[in-house]
């Protein structure tokens, strides 16, 4: 165990000194979902993870068994499965520090993630007003679709409930993150590079929203790359999801590529919470998460937005700065200023939603 830490507590200890109680700290992640396609893989790398002590699983149909099957894997975390029944929900985020979730419906051919929208908002509503409940200091991560709208449930349902701290509640926009290393991987021709490419995505997860800043890629593309190449590129980022869909053509969305970008960017939280310092990765928060830096980057989108994926610093209580989007060129202004009157119909829908449920 101790040398399965040791890389870990190296990359604490180059960040700043040790602070041994965070160090020492037990963490129990929880997946809401976790029988799904995303669940089961992101389930999978979580059990992986030598950081996390403690893992319970939960959702409608099934976790016993994919526990039970977890649960043999030879690395430290306890696992347990609960399904709804005998208070399943509670037991399971009972103590919870970090919770995913999956839970919901996946795209399919021809449906956008709005048209998911009805489905996915009472299932996260539901399970919002558990993690209230039982959990409320828990940094929660929403993958469930579409995130533009299901994250401000989540924050409408806590602010009812009088628990909001908008430190700790994040949509997980890492999958578009991850496309574009990839992506700008391949145009440079090397994929090996695409663990090292870092391209900040901003703005929303879904469709225009979705804003790669490719100017800001610590690789940049060549030269040569034509403005056609490079409008192909950005929609490639914006609705990569949809190549995953048409593939698999009536069986779901990306779930494998979406758990490992989740487990990627639980990690990142998991290190801020055992104390690693300058943890920065793009998260879609509450732009209250920081009000210095929220108003900065409203002030650079010229509009009073409440939730934004931007560059986001993490510490052991959550989100520590919200970065503005820096220097962009003219194409990303015009991509920004497209994803917003969007962006802002999507946290409407969800703000409404909870508004019309109570
Ligand atoms: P899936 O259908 O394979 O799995 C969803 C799981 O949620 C199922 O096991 C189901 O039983 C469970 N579930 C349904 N209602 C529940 C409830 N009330 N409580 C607990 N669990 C419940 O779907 P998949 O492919 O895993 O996708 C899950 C969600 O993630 C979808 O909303 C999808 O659109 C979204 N997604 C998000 C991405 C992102 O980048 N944020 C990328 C890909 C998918």
């Amino acid at each position: 165990y101790v040398r399965e830490l040791l890389p870990e507590v190296n990359s604490v200890a180059k960040s700043g000194p040790l602070q041994l109680d965070n160090l020492a700290r037990m963490v129990k992640a929880v997946v809401l979902g976790a029988a799904g396609g995303i669940g089961q893989p992101l389930s999978l790398l979580l059990k992986a993870n030598p950081l996390v002590t403690e893992l319970a699983l939960y959702d409608i149909v099934n976790t016993p068994g994919v526990a039970a099957d977890l649960s043999h894997i030879a690395t430290p975390a306890k696992v347990e499965g609960y399904l709804p029944p005998d208070d399943g929900l509670k037991k399971t985020l009972t103590g919870a520090d970090i919770v995913v979730i999956p839970a919901g419906v996946p795209r399919k051919p021809g449906m956008t993630r709005d048209d998911l929208f009805k489905i996915n908002a009472g299932i996260v509503k539901g399970l919002a007003t558990g993690i209230a409940t039982t959990a409320p200091k828990a940094f929660v991560l929403v993958i469930s679709n579409p995130v533009n709208s299901t994250v401000p449930i989540v924050a409408e349902v806590f602010k009812k409930l009088g628990v909001f701290d908008p430190k700790r509640l994040f949509g997980v926009t890492t999958l578009d993150v991850v496309r574009a290393s990839t992506f700008v991987s391949e145009v440079l021709g090397n994929l090996a590079l695409s663990k090292e490419i870092v391209v900040p995505v901003v703005g929303g997860h879904s469709g225009v929203t979705i804003v790669p800043l490719l100017s800001q890629s610590s690789h940049p593309l060549p030269s040569s790359f034509s403005k056609d190449q490079y409008d192909a590129l950005v929609k490639r980022v914006q609705f990569g999801g949809d190549e995953v869909v048409k593939a698999k053509d009536g069986a779901g969305s990306a779930t494998l590529s979406m758990a490992y970008a989740g487990a990627e960017f639980a990690t990142k939280v998991i290190r801020a919470i055992k104390g690693e310092k300058g943890i920065v990765a793009p998260s879609y928060v509450s732009l209250e998460a920081d009000t210095a830096g929220g108003s900065a980057l409203a002030k650079e989108l010229d509009t009073q937005i409440a939730f934004f994926s931007s560059n986001v610093e993490l510490g052991p209580e959550g989100v520590v700065k919200i970065h503005p989007l820096g220097k962009i060129t003219e194409a990303e202004q015009a991509l920004v200023k497209a994803a917003i009157p969007e962006l802002t119909k999507n946290i409407d829908t969800g703000v409404n939603f909870v508004a019309e449920a109570y």
